[in-house]
């Protein structure tokens, strides 16, 4: 017989006489005849409830150790339930413990802490929470290949091993076979990279955005979607050390294409999340964040605000509030600063663009001003940014000037500035970090709750 999963049985039009489950107890309540186990096999939020027969031959030896946690395979009838609450329930005919877990399982059925979950990442996947945030995490994967593909992008895979580092930030991780203990030194004392693996120093991507401009200048419309990698130390809810983004980019664009892109783009995996993920966003916004589908419908309805770096600098100086960081033209906006306008501000979603060329890596145009570059951050109210992008220096001149203010060799980029030397064109892009967007649809708080094994500063485990 072909399994049912508890999804479908939940679903199911009409009673079945023999159907097959298997998953694992959540909770066992004994009565005088029978007991009741709820099933669950992560397919969705809800478990199933099975009645196990007194009567049935391996009651005592099985099924009363069926403890929660342990895994299970039961063959029965699914029948109109009795109880309220769910529509269908399965009177078990033979119900066999293939796993069992006794009283050390860590996922009782209280409620635990995430610090604690965290700690059991291996067991977590099985709790309410992180089934739902897991489940929306592949709908929204999926959902982002839909967007693009239906729009004509096509999927890039870019490196994950890179010599260059495209956001400048030096927080590379190195990728290196040379023995830490004894490296090979060049004639200054220097770690001699030539007679490393790759025979030049090579570090973990920040970025795909520097090959996919190589694809764009080619077939047009292009994406990544993969993980990226940054050895930055800042200990937030919102950075991971590993962490998956998505960079459309486009030739033929501007700024205003790549900021529109963004926004329908963000629209469309919150409708999506709540056209097929409804029961577990349900879930979130009871137990979560109680705002969260009121503002998810709210960013739905509205367009996302625009304003440039210059006019947000003007809204901090009159907004009369205490800064942490105060700011001025020409600083880099603190958390606290993107949060105010997001969520006291505009109270809604807003692109803010034209930052201080100073600010930002060399690869963006450079505006008429000369003092500012065509870039872009989405700040979202609760989390801050969750994409930022840019208009890129398609002037070869240009680009030139701008490597040199980076104190970058041209001949480290003699291929991306032979993009600008061939057929260039206007294109611009964006990366949306995956981990912040899921942070945003589930309002799950820290990005070490949305992302299945979190590397974070002094943490690897699993
Ligand atoms: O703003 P970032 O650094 O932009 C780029 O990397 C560009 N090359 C993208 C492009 O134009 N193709 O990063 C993009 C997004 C951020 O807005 C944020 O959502 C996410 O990536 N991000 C992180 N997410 C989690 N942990 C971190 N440490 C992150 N750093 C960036
Ligand atoms: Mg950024």
């Amino acid at each position: 017989m072909q399994r049912t999963l508890v999804k479908h049985a939940l679903e199911a039009a009409a009673p079945s006489d023999a159907i097959l489950l298997q998953g694992w107890v959540r909770t066992r309540r004994d009565a005088k005849a029978f007991s009741f186990i709820e099933l669950n096999d992560g397919s969705c939020l809800k478990g199933i409830q099975v009645i196990a027969d007194a009567a049935l031959p391996n009651y005592a030896t099985e099924i009363a150790h069926a403890h929660t946690g342990a895994s299970v395979e039961v063959r029965g009838k699914l029948v109109a339930s009795q109880g309220s609450g769910q529509k269908w329930e399965v009177v078990a005919e033979k119900f066999a413990v293939l796993g069992a877990a006794d009283a050390t399982y860590p996922l009782q059925k209280k409620g635990h802490t995430l610090e604690f979950l965290r700690e059991i990442a291996h067991l977590r996947p099985r709790s309410n929470l992180f089934g739902a945030v897991f489940r929306v995490r592949s709908r929204l994967a999926f959902a982002i290949h839909e967007f693009f593909q239906r729009k004509e992008f096509f999927y890039v895979h870019t490196p994950i091993v890179t010599a260059s580092d495209c956001e400048g930030a030096g927080e590379m991780f190195r990728v290196s076979t040379l023995d830490p203990k004894s490296p090979p030194k060049a004639g200054d004392g220097a770690i001699d990279y030539q007679q490393d693996f790759f025979a030049r120093p090579t570090y973990l991507t920040v970025s795909g955005q520097l090959e996919a401009e190589i694809f764009a200048t080619a077939l047009s419309n292009v994406y990544t979607f993969g993980p990226t990698f940054r050895a930055e130390n800042s200990n937030t809810s919102r950075h991971a050390a590993e962490f998956w983004m998505i960079e459309p980019e486009m030739a033929f664009c501007d700024l205003t294409g790549d900021m529109d892109l963004a926004e329908e783009f963000v629209k469309h995996l919150i409708r999506d999340a709540k056209e097929h993920c409804a029961a577990d966003l349900e879930f979130f916004s009871k137990f979560v964040d109680k705002g969260l589908l009121a503002r998810l419908d709210f960013v739905l309805e509205r367009p996302f605000q625009r304003c440039s770096y210059t006019e947000a600098i003007e809204i901090f100086a009159q907004s009369g509030k205490a800064w942490e960081h105060p700011v001025a033209w020409g600083d880099n906006l603190q958390s606290e600063h993107e949060r105010f306008l997001a969520e006291e501000h505009f109270k809604c979603p807003v692109t803010v663009y034209n930052y201080p060329r100073t600010l930002k890596p060399f690869y963006m145009r450079v505006n008429e001003d000369g003092k500012t570059v065509a870039a872009m951050d989405l700040l979202v109210p609760g989390i801050g940014e969750i994409i930022g992008g840019s208009q890129r220096e398609e002037r070869l001149d240009v680009l030139r000037e701008n490597l040199a203010h980076h104190q970058l060799s041209e001949k480290d980029y003699w291929w991306y500035l032979d993009l600008r030397r061939y057929g260039t064109v206007p294109h611009a892009g964006f990366g949306l970090g995956f981990e912040r967007m899921l942070m945003f649809v589930t309002g799950v708080g820290n990005i070490r709750d949305v992302i299945p094994f979190a590397r974070t500063p002094g943490s690897a485990e699993f």
